[in-house]
């Protein structure tokens, strides 16, 4: 886990769990904050709640059957009503963030991509005025090298994700790498995100640009939601 304190992170989490209305869809997001709105939902699941949820990594899905929460996967619905995920950086004037901290920023990115509502949680320590986090991409094995060519004539730096406890690099749950690309200061994430998305090998990039429908930003002593 990264990021500020357990207190924020799950305030934040907490405030978007307590928006889930009887009925709805909801996306399960990835990582430590996230994790307390799962937390949080499987609690009012055991008081009555009645929700499905659509979990966008295999950390989220063990969670939320951990947690008693019932869950179906993106094809047997028709649409998602929210999703709740974390970022590990974010803007605020904006709604733009970079994900994929957790290596789950394609399904991360698909969920969203499906829901009514992207509401975000952070702690405040994920506030910047610029985005300048390394960019995750997943990438297709095969095409490591040729991928990490191409961004370095976008002017990124990138560095292959080893994994901590293993010889070797981290493996997506969808059994692919992750290139972590430093572009420095970010001045135009929707330019560099377009550029990204057209390199060959590339499955998707970290970059989620004016994704948030809501945010929760937690603190020390309180949390502040903002809707765009
Ligand atoms: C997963 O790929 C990421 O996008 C996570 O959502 C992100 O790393 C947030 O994790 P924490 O809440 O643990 O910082």
């Amino acid at each position: 886990s990264t990021g500020g304190s357990d207190a924020a992170k799950r305030r934040a989490g907490e405030a978007a769990a307590d928006t889930v209305e009887p009925g709805m869809v909801v996306g399960l997001g990835t990582g430590s904050t996230a994790a307390y709105a799962i937390e949080a939902l499987g609690d009012a699941v055991d008081d009555g709640l009645d929700i499905v949820g659509v979990p966008t990594s295999f950390g989220a899905r063990q969670r939320a059957i951990d947690c008693g929460i019932p869950l179906c996967s993106l094809d047997e619905i028709d649409g998602i009503d929210i999703v709740i995920d974390g970022a590990d950086q974010f803007v605020r004037d904006t709604g733009s963030c970079i994900k994929g901290g957790g290596a789950a920023h394609s399904r991360e990115k698909l969920v969203a991509s499906a829901a009514e509502t992207v509401h975000l949680v952070v702690d405040e320590t994920k506030l910047t005025d610029a985005l300048d986090h390394p960019v995750p991409l997943e990438v297709l094995p095969d095409a490591h090298t040729v991928v990490a060519d191409a961004v370095r004539s976008l002017g990124g730096e990138p560095t292959l994700r080893d994994a901590a406890n293993k010889d070797g690099p981290v493996v997506t749950d969808n059994g692919n790498l992750v290139c972590d690309v430093d572009f420095g200061t970010i001045s135009d994430p929707a330019s560099i995100a377009t550029h990204l998305s057209a390199v060959t090998g590339v499955v998707e990039h970290g970059l989620f640009v004016e994704c948030a429908t809501t945010v929760s930003v937690g603190q020390a002593d309180g949390v502040s939601t903002t809707t765009y």
